[in-house]
């Protein structure tokens, strides 16, 4: 072998070595939890037509949707004119039905299915998360905040003559003017909507001295007509499992039902079925399509997380140490059910559903009732073990840097993070396994 060459294959040996060295000495996200998915069942309590709501549920949820309606009323069809995705379970995936954003982004094939001749935006990947886009202006600068769909069913062989054109979603992100949010998961929601307001006023209320000396407050979203704590969304800004499955037919979808009557992107050639197109009619044996996907929502077990050792258990404490627990709750107990099982559970979401201010760096310039621009629900933490993307725009993928993402002019979680960086590498390693593991 020539000198020269034996020196540089040393040179590179020695670089290796250190960048191994550093690695050992920082902190590193262990990624996704492997193994069968510690969550898509029904809740283990329920009887047996509670189980059979469950079943049906979940037919309906990861059924693809096409534009014709046949029977008129039953759901079966309905896509566009816009739409997102074509079926709820494309979105809500991983890591089993019900879940968060999969691997691969189904938005890609929903695109074209059926010949339709969308352009996809840039900042939907094949490997990057679901997205959905909402616009914070609209054209003549008043505040908007609503979703703008993707795509459109134009050139789709189900949909002939109609010619609805997308949005313009380079011209908007150019003028800074796009904002995304990703799917949240499912599994677990019956206990969280079934959570009474009492419950979770005495939890926001509770370690008030710990919480005002790093600079926590939070509050809650509430129905702007019942008064009471709404919990569902990003920024909590829905009451009920009901009224977010009906939007999300008619918003992610395009399917009208009787939550959500009316077509959005009504123009002529692209409305093909009367309204709304999924109904509890008797075309569909009284049951509708999102009856159905309520029961599969809220008769679902929460996630399970992994058996613990001594690493996760030593990072559940760090995580209640430096204060990460005083927004995500480890519990929360539910009211009396009619559910079989479902009274007075006691379960560990890791949140307050509450909204904290999170700073510059998160804000995405939304108001959604009292949620101001940088306002969000703290995200429950079950299940993120197994989940691939993070934050309410999926800016990532890593734990670590979602935490870091935490710090920033304005935010709660301010100090909380500074004492998580005051952690040694192999303690803030701890809290990383520990996440790992729900
Ligand atoms: C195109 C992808 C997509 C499809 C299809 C979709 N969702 Fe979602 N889902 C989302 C996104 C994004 C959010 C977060 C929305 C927000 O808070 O702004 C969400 C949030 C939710 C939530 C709130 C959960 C919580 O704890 O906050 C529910 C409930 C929900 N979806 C139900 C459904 C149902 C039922 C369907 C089928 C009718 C459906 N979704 C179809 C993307 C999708
Ligand atoms: C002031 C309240 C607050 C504190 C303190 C806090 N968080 Fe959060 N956390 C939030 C909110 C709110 C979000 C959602 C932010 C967003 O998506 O923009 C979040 C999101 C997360 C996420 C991403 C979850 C998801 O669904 O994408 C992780 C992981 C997380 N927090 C871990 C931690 C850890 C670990 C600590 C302690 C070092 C901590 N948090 C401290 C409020 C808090």
């Amino acid at each position: 072998m020539q000198a020269p060459r034996l020196y540089v294959s040393l040179l590179v040996l020695a670089g290796a070595i250190q960048l191994i060295q550093a690695q050992r000495s920082q902190p590193q996200d262990p990624g996704p939890r492997k193994g069968p998915a510690g969550a898509g069942g029904f809740y283990p309590t329920l009887n047996t037509n509670e189980r059979a709501a469950f079943a049906n549920g979940i037919a309906q949820f990861v059924q693809k949707e096409g534009v014709p309606d046949t029977p008129p009323g039953s759901g079966n069809g309905g896509l566009g004119p816009g739409f997102n995705s074509d079926s709820c379970s494309s979105c809500h995936a991983q890591p089993a039905t019900l879940g968060s954003s999969p691997a691969n982004n189904p938005q890609i094939a929903a695109a074209s299915a059926m010949g339709a001749i969308n352009t996809i935006p840039s900042f939907i990947q094949p490997h990057g998360p679901v997205r959905e886009a909402r616009f914070v202006r609209k054209a003549d600068g008043r505040a908007d905040g609503g979703v703008h769909n993707l795509f459109t069913i134009a050139g789709r062989t189900d949909a002939p003559g109609c010619n609805l054109q997308q949005p313009d979603f380079a011209a908007e992100l150019a003028a800074h003017n796009v904002v995304f949010r990703i799917p949240t998961p499912l599994f677990g929601l019956g206990l969280v909507e079934n959570t009474p307001d009492y419950v979770l006023i005495a939890n926001l209320r509770a370690k008030s001295d710990r919480k005002s000396d790093l600079g926590i407050e939070g509050r809650f979203n509430t129905s702007g007509n019942d008064g009471t704590i709404s919990k569902f969304g990003w920024k909590a800004q829905n009451k009920s499992l009901n009224i977010f499955a009906g939007e999300a037919y008619n918003v992610e979808m395009g399917i009208t039902n009787d939550m959500m009557p009316n077509e959005r992107n009504v123009i002529m050639g692209c409305i093909f079925n009367a309204t709304p197109e999924d109904s509890h009619s008797a075309a569909s044996n009284g049951i509708s399509d999102v009856d159905a996907f309520v029961d599969a929502m809220r008769l679902s077990a929460p996630p399970t997380p992994a058996p613990g050792n001594a690493s996760t258990e030593s990072g559940q404490k760090l995580f209640n140490r430096v204060g990460c627990a005083l927004c995500h709750s480890e519990t929360l107990s539910t009211s009396p059910s009619t559910l079989t099982g479902m009274s007075f559970v006691v379960y560990h979401p890791f949140s307050d559903l509450a909204l904290h201010h999170m700073g510059v760096g998160l804000a995405d310039g939304l108001i959604q009732g009292a949620a101001g621009p940088d306002e969000f629900r703290t995200a429950p933490l079950w299940g993120v073990g197994q989940r691939l993307f993070f934050l309410h725009d999926g800016r990532t993928s890593n734990l670590l840097e979602a935490i870091r993402a935490h710090a920033s002019a304005g935010s709660e979680a301010n100090r909380v993070i500074d004492n998580f960086k005051e952690l040694s590498p192999s303690q803030q390693q701890e809290i990383l396994e520990f996440l790992r593991s729900l």
